[in-house]
């Protein structure tokens, strides 16, 4: 609910559990009174006024030296005009010096969730969101700025979006524009970021809010595998069941940065939005810059609360299912199994033993199409190679079919290989410096994707293949990351708009897709998890996690990507022993109970399976399809923290009604004389009495959660356990 108090100018989000409040103060300046667990009335009482030393005053404040923006919470921090600390926008005005300031002049109440053109946003009716704009002005650039902030209550969802619209005759330079400020009278918090690299994604990093500015961001023109759009502020002590957390959320899937700052006398800062890394955009008159959306949690019970609201927001009012609600299929990827050395009769072999063992979508990976019979060349021709499947699509797709198997393909359209057609065709289509030869990775270039007409022919080619064919689902990949960023038709004063125009022709690229093939299930993926965002998800219901197949390494990107992003988003897949990634051999029950924590699949030869493992898959498809819903929609407890080495990590799954739940635990390296460990559950119905693996067992809900389930002694290194819990009648 938001409530305005119109005489005092105090704006209150209120959310099921929390509050989130600004006033418009004396001097028109927009103020952050407070965000935190559920408060009531004006809560500016809370900020206090004293002449510092050093701390500038506004010209409005006149001699009143306790009035400094350099102390006061501010809801969107100015720059250069007297407040020291993270600006959230930057101008550049005719006179070449750089500014903003901003100044409170009205407000709009509207029913349902405000929309953002060309970018991805959490969508709501008039049943589950309201919206507030506040409109503030920087009277010297002639600029309107708009905070957008959506409220969904029942998720404890605050989404924020920046609108800037030049108002002036002269265009506008823009060098900064955050989504989001949020700032804190406090600072004993941590913060928690993800981090990683190719391969081992989205791990935690905790630590104390230190003095002076610390935090992450990109740029190499994706989100990146280093580190991921989403940050947690939260009380010092807090853990998965204690402590008030912020969770901060960027809707964004290019250059970002999440920054938080500590600043004098134990306030604290964080800004959240497009890197300002070459960022330089011009407004002409009367045109409109729009900030990617970012989204708060604020949970005042937990990292586990918090994460459970992330969940449901982004299941319930981001991800747009091409599948309406119905199960999405198990499926087979033939990447780890072939790599590019395949056939349209490898993949249909591969396909045969797949389908009698539940596996219902085959998915053709890297290599069908031009001249790609390895990763140096062929991206960018985007018609099927007749040699590896005569007939095309036409002839392999019918095969598969037949089977009782739907088909699968994988793209990169924002690639291309100087060995191609296309670029044969079009070199200057690459983002290239002119005076620079431009860096290759994987032997790749990308391609301009700031260009409509390169986005648009692209799309036709991919447009031609999926009409051809009856395709249920589609891999979006990317390979590398931008460098070179210069786009051969704008002017050397524009170059600063490529990174984020980028961006936003991949947006529309995945727009056209969606709308001409609603029907397909789309998987994004960059070299694994190196775009996995908010922002791809409103595109791509989901995203593969990780390049890294590995059982016991993903339990932890896995773990690290749960603090904001479902399961149903994480692609996941069970692949061979010895992993082709590490060399470690891991039970094929340990391999499923992984795999299963996301989107469920396989990527091996099945053709060259034992039948131990073959009988073993068809238990675990069954098994999945059974709690499919269980698994995908239901509430996510962490019941352990992988990083910290102990002898398992467990994890819960929890129905809506509580009446169902999985438990599943793997444990590390065996050793001899193992302690008698007990496992206290989560979530569960205190007075329900569950039945586990409809076994004899039965406990009540409150002794699972306060005594536990004594975990029996499992033999061998990286062993599994599932316990199906149902509550009795
Ligand atoms: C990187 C992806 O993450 C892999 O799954 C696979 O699709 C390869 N690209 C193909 O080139």
């Amino acid at each position: 609910m938001i409530t305005v108090d119109k005489q005092n100018r105090v704006f209150s989000l209120h959310t099921q559990g929390t509050t989130y409040q600004m006033k418009a103060d004396r001097h028109n300046v927009l103020l952050h009174t407070y965000y935190g667990p559920r408060a009531d009335g004006d809560l500016s009482y809370l900020i206090r006024y004293a002449d510092r030393a050093c701390a500038p005053n506004p010209d409005e404040a006149g001699l009143d030296r306790t009035y400094s923006l350099d102390t006061l919470p501010q809801e969107y921090s100015s720059c250069g005009v007297g407040d020291f600390r993270l600006p959230s926008i930057e101008f550049e005005l005719p006179s070449g010096s750089h500014s903003a300031s901003l100044r409170y002049t009205g407000y709009e109440l509207r029913e349902g969730k405000y929309g953002l053109d060309g970018l991805p946003a959490f969508r709501g009716t008039a049943e589950d969101a309201q919206t507030l704009v506040l409109f503030l002005e920087d009277a010297a650039a002639q600029v309107c700025v708009e905070l957008y902030y959506g409220v969904f209550e029942r998720y404890d969802l605050i989404t924020r979006a920046v609108r800037v619209v030049n108002q002036s005759s002269a265009p506008v330079h823009l060098l900064q524009c955050a989504s989001m400020c949020l700032d804190f009278l406090r600072s004993d918090l941590d913060l928690i970021t993800f981090n990683g690299c190719h391969m081992m994604e989205r791990c935690p990093d905790r630590a104390p809010l230190r003095s002076g500015v610390q935090g992450v961001g990109s740029v190499r023109g994706t989100s990146s595998h280093q580190h991921n759009p989403f940050v947690v502020l939260c009380d010092r002590g807090a853990n998965e069941d204690y402590g008030v957390c912020y969770g901060a959320v960027l809707l964004y899937s290019g250059n970002f940065q999440a920054v938080a700052e500590r600043s004098q006398y134990d306030n604290s800062r964080l800004v959240m939005g497009v890197n300002p890394y070459q960022f330089r955009w011009t407004l002409e008159p009367g045109e409109v810059f729009n900030a990617p959306e970012a989204a708060l949690v604020c949970a005042p019970c937990g990292l586990g609360q918090m994460s459970r609201q992330f969940h449901r927001a982004i299941r319930e009012h981001l991800i747009r299912d091409p599948l309406q609600g119905q199960r999405r299929p198990v499926l087979i990827n033939n990447w780890e199994a072939t790599y590019f050395k395949f056939n349209a009769d490898k993949l249909v072999e591969i396909a045969e033993t797949a389908a009698p063992l539940g596996i219902e979508l085959f998915v053709m990976d890297d290599g069908w199409f031009g001249m790609r019979d390895d990763d140096n060349q062929g991206l960018g021709d985007w018609q099927v190679n007749t040699d590896k499947l005569p007939g095309g699509l036409d002839a392999l797709v019918p095969r598969l079919q037949a089977l009782g198997m739907r088909f699968g393909i994988w793209i990169e359209p924002e690639m291309v290989n100087e060995n191609s057609s296309l670029y044969r065709e079009h070199p200057d289509w690459a983002l290239k410096i002119p005076e620079r030869a431009p860096a290759r990775c994987r032997n790749q270039l990308v391609l301009d994707f700031s260009r409509p007409e390169v986005r648009q022919y692209i799309y036709g080619q991919i447009k031609s293949v999926l009409s051809g064919a009856d395709v249920s689902y589609v891999k979006w990949d990317m390979n590398r990351s931008l460098t070179d960023v210069c786009s051969a038709v704008l002017p050397p004063e524009r170059q600063g708009e490529v990174y984020h125009r980028y961006v936003l022709g991949v947006y529309e690229m995945l727009e056209w897709l969606r709308q001409d093939f609603p029907h397909i299930l789309i998987e994004g993926c960059a070299g694994g998890g190196g775009r996995f965002d908010a922002g791809m998800l409103y595109y791509t219901p989901q995203i593969w996690c990780s390049d890294n197949t590995d059982a016991i390494d993903r339990l932890r990107i896995q773990y690290g990507t749960s603090f904001c992003y479902p399961v149903s988003t994480m692609g996941a897949h069970v692949s061979v022993v010895p992993n082709e990634g590490n060399g470690r051999i891991t039970p094929m029950e340990t391999r499923g109970v992984v795999a299963m924590a996301g989107t469920f699949g396989y990527e091996m030869d099945l053709s060259a399976a034992s039948e131990t493992d073959k009988k073993i898959i068809q238990r675990q498809t069954a098994f999945f399809k059974a709690r499919y819903d269980l698994i995908q929609q239901g509430d996510y407890y962490r019941l352990s923290d992988p990083f910290q080495d102990g002898p398992y990590t467990a994890w819960e799954h929890v129905s809506a009604n509580r009446r169902e739940a999985l438990v599943s635990l793997v444990t590390g390296g065996t050793h001899a004389a193992p302690s008698f460990l007990t496992l206290r559950l989560k979530g569960l119905e205190p007075d329900a009495v569950y039945r586990v693996n409809g076994g004899e067992e039965c406990y009540s809900g409150s002794t699972l959660m306060a005594a536990g389930y004594p975990l029996p002694q499992l033999w061998g290194d990286y062993q599994s356990l599932q316990l199906y819990l149902k509550a009795e009648a």
